[in-house]
């Protein structure tokens, strides 16, 4: 009899040990725990960024996401040293944007042995192992430079005969967009040899380093200088200011392409110093807190994750400014 009645408590208290256990997994302190990411951005080097790091930010705080957000000033050592830090707290996910595109294996693959996911957003890495990462989501930036390519393969058959002179500032110095946005813009304006780069050099996505460009490209050529395609806006609105300074008209004297799409180049467009920007979405936010959610839960996710966007035209800036969100 007492034996049977400490069987039935011993089985009652386990039972409830279990429905409580349980019941807390299920309930609360397991499933509610929000997810921890951390995140490493690129830095603040331009007007996209910025509206880049508000989104994720922003996103984070909409999903109950604890962000970890660590800032790379552009320096490739202070990634590997943030990624590092979030393995060390074991952070449930990671993503980032890297700054260049080579150099990763390593540290990918520490957050691989402690089974730490990580998630590229906004520009690619160049790593054969392809499981050191679970997707990447971001623009095609191959296409972006073929959009202004398009541009301004369809400008220039309304342009004077004779060589149009482009010359180039290129983003920061191995870093996907500043890659893919030199070969797709090469690749399409290749159709007409009239077209030709005469100079090319980086500006470091930054309107300060684009402004100073220009005034060297300015200072050689001068004159003979018909285009300038900028891989980003803030570029563009530095050389833009170099341009005025030598006394030459931007959108005019010197058509002025760029790449992103942000506030600062509708104004200049509806000012008309800028013929076009390329859309290239900072808007990644959602999209990386809704992907970190699907893949801690198991689920399958795209390998690539590719953004939607458009082309606008110094014609069209006018009536899209009031719907632009960055
Ligand atoms: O990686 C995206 C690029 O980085 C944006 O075009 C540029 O503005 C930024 O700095």
């Amino acid at each position: 009899m007492e034996t049977a009645m400490k069987m039935t408590r011993r089985t009652v208290l386990s039972a409830a040990l279990c429905l409580g256990l349980g019941f807390g997994i299920a309930g609360s302190a397991y499933a509610e725990k929000p997810v921890v990411l951390g995140f490493s951005q690129v830095g603040a080097e331009s007007e996209w960024r910025t509206a880049n790091t508000a989104s994720i930010k922003d996103a984070a705080k909409q999903a109950g996401v604890t962000l970890k957000f660590a800032d790379a000033q552009q320096k490739q050592e202070n990634q590997v040293k943030a990624i590092r830090s979030f393995i060390a707290q074991k952070v449930d996910v990671i993503a980032f944007s890297p700054v260049v595109e080579s150099g990763w294996d390593t540290v990918l693959g520490e957050a691989k042995a402690a089974k730490i996911p990580v998630i590229l957003t906004d520009r690619a890495v160049d790593a054969k192992d392809k499981s050191l990462y679970v997707t990447f989501i971001g623009s095609d930036f191959v296409e972006e430079g073929r959009r202004a390519g398009r541009w301004l393969l369809e400008r220039a058959k309304t342009m004077p005969a004779g060589d149009i002179n482009i010359v180039e500032l290129q983003g920061t110095v191995g870093s996907a967009p500043a890659i893919d946005r030199k070969a797709g813009f090469a690749e399409i304006i290749a159709a007409n040899p009239k077209l030709k780069v005469i100079r090319s050099q980086t500006g470091d996505f930054t309107r300060a380093k684009g402004k100073e460009v220009m005034e060297a490209f300015l200072k050689t050529d001068g004159k003979k200088i018909n285009v300038l395609y900028a891989h980003n806006d803030d570029m563009a609105i530095g050389a833009i200011q170099a341009i005025e300074e030598a006394g030459l008209k931007p959108g005019k004297d010197i058509l002025v392409i760029s790449i992103d799409g942000v506030k600062g180049a509708f104004e200049a467009m509806m000012a008309g110093k800028l013929n076009v920007t390329v859309e290239c979405s900072p808007l990644l936010g959602p999209q990386l807190m809704k992907v970190a959610k699907q893949v801690l839960a198991g689920e399958t996710v795209p390998k690539r994750i590719t953004t939607e966007e458009s082309v606008f035209p110094a014609e069209v800036a006018a009536k899209e400014f009031p719907n632009r969100k960055y």
